[in-house]
């Protein structure tokens, strides 16, 4: 594993600066609707689950479904806040786990919270260089933002690409991945979904340089690098999720106000309402992929 293995300035995804504008809006915002391990990402509910129990199922699947439980090494792209990193080196036996962001606040915040077994770097997946090989590897909602409003199919398909041969590259032999990323739904073109007036917004206002993929650009993608094990669409999930993520801001709006002013907590109530409804409608899907590396010597020749 070397640098010349890098795809470095690649990234034609969301920039840092993009990414930091979302983001590090501050972790004290941030606390006061998501759940106590402030995990960012659509839960996966269970009969009795509030939202921290149904965070937790969600990244307990993908550490079983990634087959990381007792490994040695285990990457996180896009590891938000550290949740996922706690737990596995604190619940799965886990003896050193990696995490990416590009968020200085949720860095701070996950190393302030875990000890040496944990290493997070302020790194796009693009930059990444591993000091060894990984045996499992995670990314729960950062696909999202590897590609831009105003890319081409053509370029968000070459992003998603790279980044599927980065991870083919890091993972050893028949090692496994397990990617969530919530996508345009099957109920609009690309030309009308990016012509709404939520994905507008949203890509404006909230999500700067960042535009979901359809499933078909992931399917596509990964050929060559990654066989499918298992798909699921729990958009539902997601729909629950930011239904009570509204409701948690909505609950503590004066906090929120005198925090972060007005103008941007209606602007967050505004998103939250758009994604529930994109969530309900169908929209918007939210996929859990399982991937299995292909084995380099089965490449087809492009
Ligand atoms: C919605 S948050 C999800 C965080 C976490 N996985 C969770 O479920 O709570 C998206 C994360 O992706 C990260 N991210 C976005 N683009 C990235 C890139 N190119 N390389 C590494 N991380 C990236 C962001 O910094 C952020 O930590």
């Amino acid at each position: 594993m070397n640098a010349s293995t890098q795809v470095s300035g690649q990234a034609s995804g969301a920039s840092p600066e993009a990414i930091r504008y979302h983001y590090d809006v501050g972790n004290d915002f941030y606390r006061l609707w998501l759940d106590a391990n402030m995990v960012y990402s659509g839960a996966m509910w269970g009969p009795d689950d509030d939202l921290e129990a149904a965070q937790l199922r969600k990244i307990d699947y993908h550490i079983w479904e990634a087959g990381a439980p007792g490994s040695a090494n285990v990457l996180d792209i896009g590891c938000g806040w550290g949740a996922l990193l706690r737990r596995l080196v604190g619940e799965h036996g886990v003896a050193r786990a990696v995490g990416l962001t590009l968020s200085d606040a949720q860095a701070e915040w996950a190393r302030a919270r875990s000890d040496g077994r944990v290493d997070v770097r302020v790194e796009s997946w693009a930059d990444h260089v591993p000091a060894a090989p990984y045996d499992a590897i995670i990314s729960i909602g950062a696909f999202e933002h590897f590609a831009r409003l105003e890319s081409s199919e053509e370029e968000k398909i070459d992003n998603y690409r790279a980044f599927f041969q980065q991870c083919q590259r890091w993972l050893r032999p028949n090692g496994r991945m397990s990617l969530q990323t919530f996508a345009y739904g099957n109920t609009r073109s690309r030309r009308e979904a990016t012509a709404s007036p939520s994905t507008q917004f949203l890509a404006n206002e909230i999500f700067p340089e960042t535009d979901p993929p359809r499933l078909a650009n992931i399917a596509e993608a990964t050929e060559g690098s990654f066989e499918v094990v298992s798909l699921r669409n729990d958009r539902k999930d997601y729909a629950r999720t930011c239904r009570v993520w509204l409701d948690n801001l909505r609950t503590r709006r004066d906090d929120l106000v005198a925090l972060v002013g007005e103008e941007k907590v209606a602007r967050y109530e505004r998103y939250l309402q758009y994604s529930f409804y994109g969530f309900e409608t169908g929209n918007l899907g939210l996929f859990r992929i399982t991937l299995r590396r292909i084995e380099p010597k089965w490449q087809p020749k492009r």
